[in-house]
């Protein structure tokens, strides 16, 4: 029997009317093959699909759900903003509150302003650093996602210090050019690319702990080395904590590695599995921003109220219940589990882990860089993403996407999901 029958006729009608059936690149399993479940619905951290399959969830939306799927204070919040009515295009209360409470809770984001996703949170990020500084060139690294602005769809091309090429046909050579990037993670290839650009580099963009190639965290150093280098050459330091933002810590991953940066970039948890991102900074930048000052950003939907309202509540129950630490904690387990398993099966993997987000690499060697990433077993990656598919756990559809616990992942989901890796393993 086929247990994916729905699924894949789903997927059939999706192909004629949806560029390869789906609305973001990953969700069509590219990287482990096979077809993409449909999702019905998700209750905790758990999820059926079209078929009656279900699964124990670690993708979470790539990590918004962080009480996991339809968290009964959240929804109650959603109905309860719904029922006022879905837009206004007016100011509203809800976003003067998600404004304090971000700031309170990130002391570096003086001033905030909400949009409607990650990508439009570091676009605006980067033309407000430019407009500040009056240069042109943004430094980001190897590996390292940022949305689909056209300015951050670049890696490395020769080596570190020279101008870069565009990732995909689209992206003008002219913006691509100003786009440098640097391996992630070292900190002497930075300071050359300074030396080679001086005066013209106006912000450096990080994911504190890069989340977009698996899971790599920061070395010793880098990011307040970045600090100090952004610093000395009159740069912005950008923090893209989209991913990391209020989910590693209850002040994003700059109140763990205390770094500060000039802005940040959230998303993803701020609405719960709504569409939202915000960006904020230091005061004297932010007021550039129009209407207090001069550099245009706008939106529509921006600072929608059943968004805020969802992030609120999210953020409220984070609090009440002391999230951070059982996140801390069910991490913890899970990496211990997970490398007990491949241990004793005599499988070469490391598990690179901060608080609720993890990744495994099978990979005989640390993971701290994004060739090492690559390097790594991607064929062993899709048998063990389709063994736990099979065993009723979801991981993401990628070696390169991290994975994401709930706090409705309770010990017995733990314990399931331990359950299938030695299962899907065998
Ligand atoms: C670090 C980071 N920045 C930006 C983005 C883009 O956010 P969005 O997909 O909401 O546009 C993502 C998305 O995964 C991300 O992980």
């Amino acid at each position: 029997m086929n247990k994916y029958a729905r699924s894949e006729a789903l997927m059939a009608r999706a192909q004629a009317h949806i560029p390869g059936g789906v609305n973001s690149p990953v969700r069509a399993h590219k990287g482990v093959g096979g077809t993409p479940a449909f999702m019905r619905s998700g209750s905790g951290c758990r999820l059926t699909d079209v078929d009656g399959n279900s699964y124990i969830d670690l993708v979470l939306a790539y990590g918004p759900l962080i009480l996991g799927h339809a968290h009964p204070e959240v929804l109650a919040a959603v109905q309860r903003a719904a029922a006022l009515g879905t837009a206004f295009g007016a100011p509203t209360e809800g976003e003067v509150a998600m404004a304090e409470a971000i700031s309170e809770r990130v002391p570096s984001m003086e001033m905030v302003r909400l949009v409607n996703s990650g990508t439009e949170a570091t676009m605006s990020a980067l033309r407000l650093a430019r407009a500040f500084t009056g240069r042109a060139k943004l430094l980001k690294f190897d590996g390292n996602y940022h949305g689909h602005g056209d300015a951050f769809l670049v890696k490395a091309g020769s080596g570190a210090l020279t101008t870069g090429m565009p990732d995909s046909p689209g992206v003008p050579p002219g913006v691509a050019a100003d786009t440098l990037v640097a391996p992630y993670n070292d900190l002497a290839a930075v300071a050359a690319v300074f030396a080679a650009h001086p005066q013209a580099i106006a912000a450096v963009f990080v994911e504190p702990i890069a989340g977009n190639v698996g899971l790599i965290q920061p070395a010793p150093g880098f990011l307040a080395g970045l600090r100090r280098l952004c610093t000395d050459n009159g740069a912005l330091l950008v923090f893209d904590e989209v991913m990391t933002g209020f989910r590693v810590a209850r002040g994003c991953y700059q109140a763990i590695c205390k770094v500060k940066p000039d802005l940040t970039t959230v998303g993803k948890v701020i609405g719960h599995g709504l569409p939202v991102g915000a960006y904020g900074g230091r005061r004297d930048v932010m007021q550039m921003v129009s209407p207090s000052g001069a550099v245009y950003q706008a939106g529509t939907l921006s600072g929608n109220p059943l968004a805020v309202a969802a992030g609120l509540a999210a953020l409220r129950v984070l609090d009440e219940t002391k999230a951070w630490d059982r996140l801390e904690d069910a991490g913890a387990h899970l990496q211990a589990g997970l490398e007990a398993i491949f241990e004793r099966k005599g499988i070469a993997a490391q598990v690179n882990r901060e608080g609720s987000m993890l990744s495994v690499f099978f990979s005989a060697v640390p993971v701290t860089t994004l060739a090492a990433a690559m390097a790594s077993d991607r064929e062993m990656f899709r048998r063990f993403f389709h063994g736990m598919r099979d065993h009723g756990v979801l991981l993401p559809p990628s070696p390169f996407e991290s994975w994401f616990l709930s706090t409705a992942h309770n010990t017995e989901a733990l314990d399931q999901i331990l359950e299938a890796a030695a299962a899907a393993l065998d």
